[in-house]
């Protein structure tokens, strides 16, 4: 029989788990609940349906993946709270929301895990960190199972883990493509116009990325950036602007945050 799995909320990250799976071809029947009708439109191409109502669908599932953005996770876990029993188990996505949190407002004694991943889940077997308080091994066989199938999962030893990778590993997608939009700028400064510049940039960070795949980056580097060249120009600038600095002083933004959402 195909396991059934029910995903609250049906955004951005919905969407690219959904990819994962379908691209994973699991066995799945996948019941996803929006409060938005208009988000049906995205989720047909992948033949899932959309229903707008918390109901006995939701019951029928082993796995209830919640993916709402923090500001609405009371709303959700009040809706799905009459529909769910101790052989649930909830994978929570929403960043920076404690098992605590989400242990108060339910009834039952639920299982409840914490992951998270980032959007590229949707075009290859990205990581999924999940995290736990308790849990028999049966649930957490359930749990690397169900994981297994579309991702490469690991089980964090603590709940913080998933704070730091959720600015890390989460947002990590968006520190990247910002990188990638100030050398297309540069493209453009140079006099490329918009084709040749985007073309040229997206090139030039999927190859690099494919380099970084099969050698190591300080050899990379070296290899790169010969003595007074062009390239050790650029890179002495970076360090003289502390580059490094901005880029770590940003994440901890991102990680602090990660702790306290709700509270600005
Ligand atoms: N996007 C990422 O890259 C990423 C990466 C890692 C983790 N996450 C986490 O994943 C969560 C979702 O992010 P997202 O970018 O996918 O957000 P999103 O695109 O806003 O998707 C959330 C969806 O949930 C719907 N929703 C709101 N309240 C609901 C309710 N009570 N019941 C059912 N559906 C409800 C929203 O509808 P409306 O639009 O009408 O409000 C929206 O369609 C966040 O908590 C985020 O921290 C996201």
């Amino acid at each position: 029989m195909k396991e059934h799995i029910t995903i609250i909320g049906a955004g951005n990250l919905t969407m690219s788990i959904i990819e994962a799976i379908k691209r994973s071809r699991a066995k799945l029947t996948i019941n996803v609940v929006d409060i938005d009708k208009k988000k049906s439109s995205q989720l047909k191409k992948f033949g899932v349906k959309l229903n707008t109502t918390y109901d006995d669908e939701i019951s029928k599932s082993k796995f209830i993946l919640l993916i709402v953005k923090p500001k609405d996770y009371v709303q959700a876990l009040k809706s799905i709270d009459p529909c769910v029993n101790s052989q649930t188990i909830i994978l929570s996505f929403i960043a920076g929301i404690s098992v605590n949190q989400i242990e108060k407002l339910l009834t039952a004694d639920v299982n409840i895990v914490r992951c998270m991943t980032n959007l590229a889940i949707s075009a290859r077997q990205s990581y999924m960190f999940y995290f736990m308080k308790k849990g028999s091994k049966k649930v957490v066989d359930k749990i690397n199972k169900f994981l297994l199938t579309f991702s490469v999962t690991k089980k964090c030893s603590e709940e913080n883990h998933i704070n730091k990778l959720t600015a890390l590993y989460g947002s990590g997608p968006a520190y990247y493509i910002f990188f990638n939009s100030i050398i297309k700028k540069s493209f453009q400064q140079m006099g490329f116009n918009e084709k040749e510049s985007d073309n040229y940039t997206h090139s030039l960070m999927l190859d690099s990325s494919e380099l970084l795949g099969i050698s190591e980056s300080q050899y990379l580097l070296e290899a790169i950036a010969s003595k007074g060249g062009t390239t050790e120009a650029a890179l002495s600038q970076l360090k003289k602007d502390r580059v490094d600095l901005s880029v770590r002083r940003a994440v901890q933004q991102a990680y602090k945050k990660s702790k306290k959402i709700l509270s600005e």
